[in-house]
C-alpha cells in the first residue's frame, strides 16, 4: 500500500496523522491559516520603490483583493543599501525617500498589512547587507518601523547551521514585542519540514518558481511530498505566484491557483495588480478556491490517484468533511478525468460543487467525472450526504 494510499485510508484522522507526523508548531499565534498577500519579487524584481508600493497598495483594494483576504504587502530584495554607523539597516533613499516607517504607514491606512526582506546570511542573493550578527537590531528596526512580515532568505550563509540561524531570528523576532510572521526562505536545502515548523510560519520547499508550466508543476511534484508536516500557524511553502505574469495560459494559471489552495499553500500574488486582466482578477479573487486554501481545518491536501501518468486526482479534507478535489490534466489534450468515491474515502451519495464555474453539478453516487483541458484543471467541492 502506497503512503498515499495509506492517507486516503485515514482521511477522516488527517489531522492527527498530520500532528503526530510534525514537531510542535511555533507559537507566535500567527498564520492560522495560509497567508496571503503580494510580493513584489516575481515581477519586479529589484525594480521596487515606495511609489510602488503606494500603487499597489492602492490596487490591492481596488480590486477586490483585499477583500478576497490578500493583506501583506511584501518588499523583497532591494530595498536595503547599508548598513549605518550603529549598525541599522539603512533603505534606499532615492527609491524610499522618507524611508519605511511612513510607508508601512501607508500601507496599514488602507487597512492592510506591511512586509518585508531579509537574509540570514552576510549578504542578501542581490548583495544587499544580510542579518547575519544584526539579527537583534534588525528585528527592533522592522518592529520600529511597523513590520507584520519577514521573509528571510538564505544567499551567502556558507558554512552556516539553517536551524541555528533561523532560530536566532525567531527568538530576535519574539524579543521586538511586535507580532510578525516569518516567512524562512532556504529553498528546501536543509530539510525544513524536519525543523522549520518550530521556527517559522512558513518555510520555502524549493528553488524558485518561473513563470512557465513546467517549473510550477515540477514545484507541485517536490512541495506534496512534505503534506504531513504543515498545519495551522506552520505552512509549506511552494514559492510566490505567477498568475497574471504572462508565461501561461489562463487554464495553466487556473490549475497553478488551485493547486496552490489543494496545497494550503501560501497565496502571495507576485503579479503587477495595477495593469492586470478582467481574467487574472477573477482567478485571484476566486472566492470558492480561496476557501479552500484557507479552511480552518488547516490539513494540506494529496496526490490521491493517477488515472494514467498525467492524469490526477488531488483531495483536501475540509472542516465541514467536504471534500476539496482538483483533476489535474498535465498532458496536451483535453480528456475525462474520473474521481472514484474510493479514492476519495465518500460512500453513498455527494453533493458535487464546480468552484471554478460557481455551480452545483448536482448529487453523484460512486464516481465523478469531468472533461478536463489541456494544461489544466477542474475544481469541485464533493459534500457527502
Ligand atoms: C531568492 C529567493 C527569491 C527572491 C530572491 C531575491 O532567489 O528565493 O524568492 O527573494 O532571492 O533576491
Amino acid at each position: 500500500m502506497s503512503a498515499r494510499y495509506a492517507f486516503l485510508v485515514c482521511l477522516g484522522a488527517v489531522a492527527l496523522l498530520g500532528s503526530a507526523a510534525s514537531p510542535p508548531p511555533l507559537d507566535n499565534g500567527l498564520a492560522r491559516t495560509p497567508p496571503m498577500g503580494w510580493n513584489s519579487w516575481n515581477h519586479f524584481g529589484c525594480d521596487v520603490s515606495a511609489q510602488l508600493i503606494k500603487e499597489t497598495a492602492d490596487a490591492i483594494v481596488a480590486s477586490g483583493m483585499r477583500d478576497a483576504g490578500y493583506k501583506y504587502v511584501v518588499i523583497d530584495d532591494c530595498w536595503q543599501v547599508a548598513r549605518d554607523r550603529s549598525g541599522r539597516i539603512v533603505p534606499d533613499s532615492t527609491r524610499f525617500p522618507g524611508g519605511i516607517k511612513p510607508l508601512a504607514d501607508y500601507v496599514h491606512s488602507k487597512g492592510l498589512k506591511f512586509g518585508i526582506y531579509t537574509d540570514a546570511g552576510r549578504q542578501t542573493c542581490q548583495g544587499r547587507p544580510g542579518t547575519y550578527g544584526s539579527e537583534e537590531v534588525d528585528a527592533r528596526t522592522y518592529a520600529e518601523w511597523g513590520v507584520d512580515y519577514v521573509k528571510e532568505d538564505w544567499c551567502h550563509a556558507e558554512g552556516l547551521d539553517a536551524p541555528t540561524q533561523y532560530a536566532k531570528f525567531r527568538d530576535a523576532l519574539a524579543k521586538s514585542g511586535r507580532a510578525i510572521v516569518f516567512s524562512i526562505c532556504e529553498w528546501g536545502s536543509n530539510h525544513p519540514w524536519n525543523w522549520a515548523p518550530r521556527t517559522g510560519n512558513l518555510w520555502r520547499t524549493t528553488g524558485d518558481i518561473g513563470d512557465r508550466w513546467a517549473s510550477m508543476i515540477g514545484i507541485v511534484d517536490l512541495s506534496s511530498q512534505y503534506a504531513l508536516a504543515a498545519g495551522p500557524g506552520a505552512w509549506n511553502d511552494p514559492d510566490m505566484l505567477e498568475v497574471g505574469n504572462g508565461g501561461m495560459t489562463d487554464d495553466e494559471y487556473r490549475a497553478h491557483f488551485s493547486l496552490w489552495a489543494i496545497m494550503a499553500a501560501p497565496l502571495m500574488a507576485g503579479n503587477d495588480v495595477r495593469t492586470m486582466s478582467a481574467a487574472t482578477r477573477e482567478i485571484l479573487t476566486n472566492k470558492e478556491v480561496i476557501a479552500v486554501d484557507q479552511d480552518s481545518l488547516g490539513v494540506e491536501g494529496m496526490l490521491v490517484r493517477e488515472q494514467a501518468p498525467d492524469l490526477q486526482i488531488w483531495v483536501k479534507l475540509l472542516a465541514d468533511s467536504a471534500r476539496a478535489v482538483v483533476l489535474l490534466n498535465r498532458s496536451a489534450l483535453q480528456t475525462v478525468i474520473t474521481a472514484s468515491w474510493s479514492a476519495l474515502a465518500i460512500r453513498g451519495p455527494a453533493r458535487v460543487r464546480d468552484v471554478w464555474a460557481h455551480t452545483d453539478l448536482g448529487t453523484f453516487t460512486g464516481r465523478f467525472s469531468a472533461t478536463v483541458p489541456a494544461h489544466g484543471v477542474v475544481m469541485v467541492r464533493i459534500t457527502p450526504q
